[in-house]
């Protein structure tokens, strides 16, 4: 067939899976409220390399904080086995189904990193298996906190966790030998719901100011929808002002001491968000210490932000991994499903423990097991 007919199927079948998902966003009912549950099940899954070492320690804290409650019965903590880079590789799906059949009979996952084969690696080329949990799910509003309270940071992104680059990252195509293409998607839909979430937010907890970042300079159409989106929202808060930013001049501003400790929440599109958080996350101490909430109507998955580290588990360190990431995603967890006191109390003892460094994690022999510094961190809880 000719190669221009070939691209237009292609196209078609990627827009009439997009028009389907505006439809089904359009029939969203609104959030789970976790109070009127009789159960909440909490699944844990490990994912790959150093994920399931870090990960028993973020579940050991939980266990911990939440003991009577899972003594009554009212929570419920599920292992979740076989996310793995080898179980997806036979089954060749970024999520096999009995995993994806395990995950959905959960309300909320604390999950940790899975590896995201890249072209030219040992792995069949599959979708990155995190991705592939945020569509599954509809897990659209990516929260990443960045606090660095001595220096007056305290920032939170809501980055659109569905669309953008990402929203049909693996449907990309080789039209020939020399021209390729990648798409990026914008609805109205998958836009407000975000836009909205970050200004809830920011109403809520006395900010003043959303800072949408886009480059809708350039890419007019679809970063122009989404900024055209929060002009429309903003409108709804009187209390909170807009400030439009552009991602180039908005990588600088986080490394001006001057101006960034001014800006509060942020909103932006899918690979921006993926990039400024890292950036973001280097001021705290590096991705390793900042946690991740993707927040869906029916469910919510709670990451570290970093990867699954193979290096470390080839040179056996595994053990010294830092679970601090993680273990802050298990704090907005508890926060997110109605636990708040307990998620103030975890997220104290860490900050205590980050700052009293009686031992310390460097990710080898020579620092603290991440057993040791749960431990620590478990001997600061109010218990
Ligand atoms: C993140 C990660 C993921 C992403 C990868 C692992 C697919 O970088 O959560 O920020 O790109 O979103
Ligand atoms: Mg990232």
């Amino acid at each position: 067939m000719d190669k221009l007919e070939t691209a237009k199927e292609k196209f078609a079948v990627l827009l009439t899976g997009q028009l389907a998902r505006v439809e089904r966003m359009k029939n969203e009912k609104g959030f789970l409220d976790y109070r009127a549950l009789e159960q909440i099940i909490i699944g844990v899954a490990g994912g790959d390399g150093i994920g399931p070492a870090i990960i028993a320690q973020a579940k050991k804290i939980i266990e911990t904080l939440l003991k009577t409650e899972i003594a009554k019965g009212r929570v419920l903590i599920k292992d979740i086995h076989g996310l793995t880079i080898e179980n997806r590789t036979a089954v060749k799906k970024a999520i096999p189904d009995d995993v994806l059949a395990e995950l959905k009979t959960c309300h909320v996952i604390l999950k940790g990193p899975t590896t995201t084969p890249e072209a030219g690696s040992p792995w069949p080329n599959l979708e990155s298996a995190n991705v592939a949990m945020r569509k599954e799910l509809d897990l659209f509003a990516n929260v990443r906190p960045v606090r660095v309270p001595e220096q007056g940071i305290d920032w939170t992104f809501f980055r659109e966790n569905t669309e953008g680059a990402y929203a049909v990252g693996s449907m990309g195509f080789e039209v020939d030998e020399d021209l390729a293409v990648d798409f990026t998607i914008t609805t109205t839909q998958g836009t407000e719901r975000i836009v909205r979430r970050a200004f809830d937010y920011a109403e809520a907890n006395g900010k003043t100011r959303v800072t949408a970042v886009t480059k809708a300079n350039i890419i007019k159409t679809t970063d122009g929808k989404f900024l055209r989106v929060c002009r429309e929202i903003a409108k709804d808060y009187p209390g909170v002002t807009l400030d439009e930013w552009y991602i180039d001049i908005m990588t600088a501003k986080l490394v001006d001491e001057k101006r960034r400790a001014q800006f509060q929440v942020f909103v932006l599109p899918n690979l921006y968000g993926d990039i400024l958080t890292d950036e973001a996350a280097e001021f705290q101490g590096g991705v390793g210490t900042a946690g991740s909430a993707n927040i869906g109507e029916r469910y919510a998955m709670f990451e570290a932000i970093h990867g699954s580290a193979p290096r470390m588990v080839k040179e056996g360190r595994s053990k010294y991994a830092d679970p601090s990431s993680i273990i802050r995603a298990a704090a907005m967890m508890l926060s997110h499903i109605g636990y708040a006191r307990e998620a103030s109390d975890l997220t104290r003892a860490m900050d205590e423990c980050a700052a009293e460094k009686r031992i310390e994690i460097t990710g080898r022999e020579n620092g603290a097991a991440s057993e040791e510094w749960a431990e620590y961190i478990i001997s600061k809880l109010c218990k």
